[in-house]
């Protein structure tokens, strides 16, 4: 039987503010995550938790589900004041990398050109990148769309081997989308149709690039004000590998009942599957 992994990334940013309160977050995402897993459908619901880098060495002991760091310099060491490599990452056990995110491209310089240099740089490595894209609410309304994904895939992978592709994730991130971007409005996720081409688009795009069938394994996500009552229609994606949750992971029954909804949602695919 195939299993169908469906990735839950818990993107905590900026929060929270004392080491014993992200235990206490982390004990109950655990203990929820576990119970989950005993119920044995086939199916595999890959949680993984992004703290702020300063928590990591302290929880990477206790941990029973895989780590993540939510930005990574692109050198190895050396007079880079503030910023982290992916070695360090991955000797205080860290197993997958965030680069990209649109609030380090907006608010802090990062371009699809650092984005690149960062891939590279992590594909040396056994950190599994997760590369965020997206466009912002200005070149949504322009119609750019399609336009800025291309261009952010394509600078973002030049020079990226087609063996790298398998370890690869994209997060689709409509700027617009992400909660708390927009300090005056209330954000709402994307729509699933359109989070739905856009997973068609950046499979697309890949191919062009790669002209190989190995651009199927590139896993693609969604984030952007996912919470436990829209999920469900992100889930039932055929062309979604998973959800990059931010302001929802926060909140741990809520980030529970997103990782239950998905369970149970790859149950059905699964059915879905054998009986086709
Ligand atoms: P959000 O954030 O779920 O709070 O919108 C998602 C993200 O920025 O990764």
């Amino acid at each position: 039987m195939n299993k169908k992994e469906f990735v839950l990334a818990a993107n905590w940013k900026m929060n929270p503010v004392t080491l014993k309160e992200a235990e206490r977050m982390l004990d109950g995402v655990e203990t929820g995550v576990a119970r989950l897993g005993r119920q044995d459908c086939g199916t595999s619901l890959n949680v993984i938790v992004f703290p702020p880098a300063v928590y990591l060495g302290a929880l990477e002991k206790r941990k029973t589900i895989p780590f993540g760091i939510q930005n990574i310099g692109w050198e190895w060491k050396g007079a880079y004041t503030g910023e982290i490599s992916y070695p360090m990452a991955e000797n205080v056990g860290c197993k997958y990398a965030i680069i990209g995110h649109s609030e380090r491209r907006r608010m802090f310089g990062e371009t699809d050109e650092t984005v690149n240099l960062k891939l590279r740089s992590l594909l040396q490595g056994s950190l599994k990148p997760i590369v965020c894209i997206g466009e912002t609410k200005e070149e949504k309304d322009e119609g750019l769309t399609a336009k800025v994904l291309k261009e952010q895939i394509r600078t973002a992978f030049e020079k990226v081997s087609v063996l790298a592709l398998p370890k690869i994730m994209i997060a689709y991130e409509p700027v617009w989308a992400i909660s708390g971007m927009e300090k005056s409005a209330k954000s709402e996720a994307d729509s699933p149709d359109n989070v739905m081409s856009a997973a068609i688009l950046i499979r697309k795009t890949l191919f062009e690039i790669y002209r190989s069938d190995v651009v199927s394994k590139v896993k693609i996500l969604y984030g952007g004000s996912v919470n436990g009552k829209n999920v469900d229609g992100f889930i039932a994606l055929d062309a979604l590998d998973g959800l990059l949750i931010g302001g929802a992971s926060l909140n741990v029954f809520e980030f529970l009942t997103v990782a239950r909804k998905a369970y149970e949602g790859c149950q059905i695919t699964l059915e879905k599957i054998i009986h086709q």
